[in-house]
């Protein structure tokens, strides 16, 4: 159960994380491709099925037209989201004016530059970030030494600071961390390599040679550099019933094969001895019959039937076992219990409804799924509405509540 609370708590993080909104630059971008798109797929359109010289005369060239445009913003918001709808309603005029001015101007205006940067300011040009576009650290064409990405690229959000990449590390991400070394650097790059796993820490070069020192597990060696310990062949104690396997840098015990009574390795064919039930025969352990052993049963009355590792005696059709004998089943047992009275006992109907009743009061993983999975579908169609949104997850929130704390 425990697994289960915490999927649906997880889950429930999950659906939060969910509602945090779209950064808006990646909304303005979204604008800006389905603008392109739309000019793609309109570029060879005529409206009303070709241009009259009228109709060239009175409402322009259907390239820059006022229909065309149209056309277009009606799909500038592909994945429908309210982010969206709400930008492109908002900055409407600003649209119609890049359109009217720019774009009549000069046919491949940079409508991101011109929208998204410079005049509803959610974005900033590639290698800056925060309010007033300010450069990232380091070179401003490589900030953080491309080794890292600065936080708030390009949108008027973040820090600026660097993220490094995994093995880099430092304001700039210039430097190498421990574990790894730099396998080439100068004034404006540098590389960082990780070590060998057969290393403790620090290594000056790849390759099991190139470590400092050994890490545990592995032991310097004069050809090699650091070579695995063979621990089963040293150290390593197993249990009974168990044989050692060397692994690199260390070793794991494994169970013997249920045929055997200590092993080399896994199989019927690597025991030491032979387990209780089993015969060595051809170097393999293999299974005794003990039903072809005279009396094994002690009883006429019994059948045996072997079992891999033992055998079953167990009562001919027709009786049943009493106190180690068979006796012939008694007709009328199920009548005789039942006519006793229990009545501070459930019946076993009761139990099974009592039982079905607690499997309804601990819903299975399904319907957590299905209740998250609707929770997460209403957010979506009510994205950016803060207070349906609230009172969703208040519901949740009660919900998560109850089975999962
Ligand atoms: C530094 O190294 C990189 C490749 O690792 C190379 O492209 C660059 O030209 C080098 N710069 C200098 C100044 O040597
Ligand atoms: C089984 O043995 C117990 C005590 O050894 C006895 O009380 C019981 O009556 C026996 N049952 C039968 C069916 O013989």
């Amino acid at each position: 159960m425990t697994v289960n609370r915490l999927t649906v708590f997880s889950l429930f993080i999950i659906s939060l994380i969910e509602y945090v909104a779209l950064d808006k630059c990646s909304v303005c971008r979204g604008i800006i491709d389905n603008f392109d798109e739309g000019l793609k797929k309109t570029a060879k359109a005529n409206f009303g099925g070709g241009n009259t010289r009228w109709e060239e005369k009175s409402l322009g060239s259907y390239a820059t037209s006022e229909t065309r445009l149209v056309e277009i913003v009606e799909n500038l918001c592909s994945k429908d989201t309210k982010e969206c709808h709400t930008m492109v309603e908002e900055y409407e005029d600003l649209v119609e004016n890049f359109w009217f001015n720019q774009f009549q101007k000069k046919r491949d205006a940079d409508f991101f530059q011109w929208l998204c940067i410079e005049n509803v300011k959610v974005c900033c040009p590639k290698n800056t970030y925060g309010p007033s576009c300010s450069q990232c650290k380091g070179d401003k064409d490589r900030p953080c030494t491309s080794n890292g990405k600065c936080d708030g690229e390009g949108t008027r959000e973040g820090t600026g600071k660097c993220n490094c990449d995994s093995g880099y590390q430092g304001d700039l991400c210039d430097e190498c961390k421990d574990a790894y070394f730099e396998e080439s650097k100068n004034d404006t790059h540098i590389t960082c390599t990780a070590c060998h796993m057969s290393c403790k820490s620090t290594c000056w070069e790849a390759g099991p040679k190139g470590c400092d020192e050994c890490g545990k597990g592995w032991e310097q060696n004069e050809e090699e550099g650091c070579k695995d310990i063979n621990e089963c062949e040293t150290d390593a104690t197993c249990e009974n019933g168990q044989y050692c396997s060397n692994t690199q840098g260390s070793y794991h015990c494994a169970t013997c094969h249920k045929a055997c009574d200590g092993c080399t390795l896994y199989g019927i064919d690597k025991c030491d001895k032979c387990a209780e039930g089993y015969t060595m025969e051809d170097n393999s352990c293999k299974d005794v019959d003990e039903c072809l052993l005279e009396d094994i049963c002690e009883d006429e009355n019994k059948v045996c039937t072997n079992k891999d590792g033992g055998y079953d005696c167990k009562c001919k059709d027709g009786l049943i076992e009493e106190n180690n004998t068979c006796i012939p089943k008694p007709k009328d047992i199920p009548k005789k219990k039942e006519s006793k009275p229990h009545k501070k006992k459930f019946s076993s109907k009761d139990k099974k409804s009592l039982k079905k009743r607690n499997k309804y009061s601990q819903p299975s993983l399904l319907v957590h799924f299905a209740i998250l999975g609707l929770y997460a579908l209403c957010g979506l169609l009510v994205r950016g509405n803060v207070v349906i949104i609230s009172v969703l997850t208040v519901f949740l929130g009660i919900y998560v509540y109850w089975f999962a704390i």
